[in-house]
């Protein structure tokens, strides 16, 4: 069995993001009525909360087909109008980290996506001129990790945006369960809680650590996954009651020993870390952030005392309230 089957197909077998999904299906709904293509759709939201899942059912709803490309791939425009040119009526056509395109193919979207049209330039020099080519109506479903890195121009053309929230414990839970039934391992209520509980948010990270509790069960010869299990994986991973891993504990201790627990800029922090700043900004910070043990200032980074405490440090000039 592998991830794609593991991935809910229709809106239906979707859990959480309700108002995301109340939203996709009404504006899926009238675009098959009036037998017209859905309009562009941008996905925002930190990795692993299912929009690649999402664009994928998109598709499945509408009937189309869907091509699947990414920012960085697209180098030239005319991979782009490669592209284009072969969809068909009512496409998908997918960019996962649509922000980082660069400027000359950005460009060619804003006429493909507003007139169905393109012109791209022919020849150099003197003889060089520019052909109009029509596009069949397609929908592009753009894919980022905040709607901010994108220009005005290309995220106004975006008819539907759509962020998408943390899953709660409880979405996470029954999404663990769906899994598992279809990965064929058996795991009690209080097992799936506490794997929900330690996925900070993320049914990527649920699902993983899924697989690999499923391991032990599978090497211990143990067939029903309990609590024990789960608190042994997560020893041997490194993840603590929160579902903070390593890095995530690197970062938080390295705000407060080397930077006296803030204000640190992204650029410094990066540094002292060792990982890139966009790994930071958008992979690790929006969970250390939504489950306050960051928080932002204009001024940078700051460690906040629930960082502090579950860290382990002590009650340092009476910092705490207890
Ligand atoms: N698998 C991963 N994400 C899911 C979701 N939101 N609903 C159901 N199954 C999932």
């Amino acid at each position: 069995v592998d991830n794609l089957t593991i991935r809910p197909q229709y809106l239906s077998e979707y859990i959480g993001q309700e108002m995301i999904k109340k939203r996709l299906s009404l504006a899926i709904n009238a675009a098959k009525l009036r037998n017209e293509a859905l309009d562009h759709v941008l996905l925002v939201g930190p990795p692993g909360l299912g929009k690649t899942t999402l664009a994928h059912i998109i598709s499945n709803e509408m009937g189309t087909n869907i091509h699947v490309t990414s920012g960085p791939i697209l180098e030239k425009q005319g991979d782009v109008a490669a592209i284009l040119t072969n969809l068909e009526f009512g496409d998908i056509l997918f960019i996962d980290e649509i922000h980082r395109m660069n400027k000359s193919v950005e460009e060619i979207l804003y006429t493909a996506m507003e007139d169905f049209q393109i012109d791209i330039m022919i020849g150099k020099g003197p003889s060089a001129r520019s052909i109009r080519i029509d596009l069949q109506p397609f929908t592009l479903v753009g894919a980022t990790t905040r709607s901010g890195l994108l220009s005005s121009p290309l995220r106004n053309r975006f008819g539907l945006i759509m962020e998408l929230d943390f899953y709660s414990e409880k979405e996470l839970k029954i999404i663990l369960e769906r899994a598992a039934s279809i990965l064929n391992v058996e795991i009690n209520e209080d097992a799936a809680y506490l794997l929900a509980r330690r996925s900070r948010g993320t049914p990527r990270i649920a699902l993983r650590l899924l697989r690999r509790v499923r391991d032990m069960s599978t090497v211990s010869e143990q067939k029903l996954i309990d609590i024990n299990m789960v608190e042994e994986i997560m020893k041997l991973l490194g993840i603590d009651e929160n579902g903070l891993d390593e890095m995530d504990r690197k970062i938080l201790k390295t705000i407060i020993e080397v930077y006296n627990g803030g204000p640190v800029g992204l650029k410094s922090l990066a540094a002292s870390v060792g990982i890139a700043e966009d790994s930071i900004s958008e992979v690790y910070e929006p969970y250390l952030l939504q489950s306050g043990f960051l928080a932002r200032t204009p001024r940078g980074r700051v460690a906040t005392t629930k960082a502090y405490k579950q860290l382990g440090y002590g009650n340092v000039g009476g910092l705490f309230d207890e």
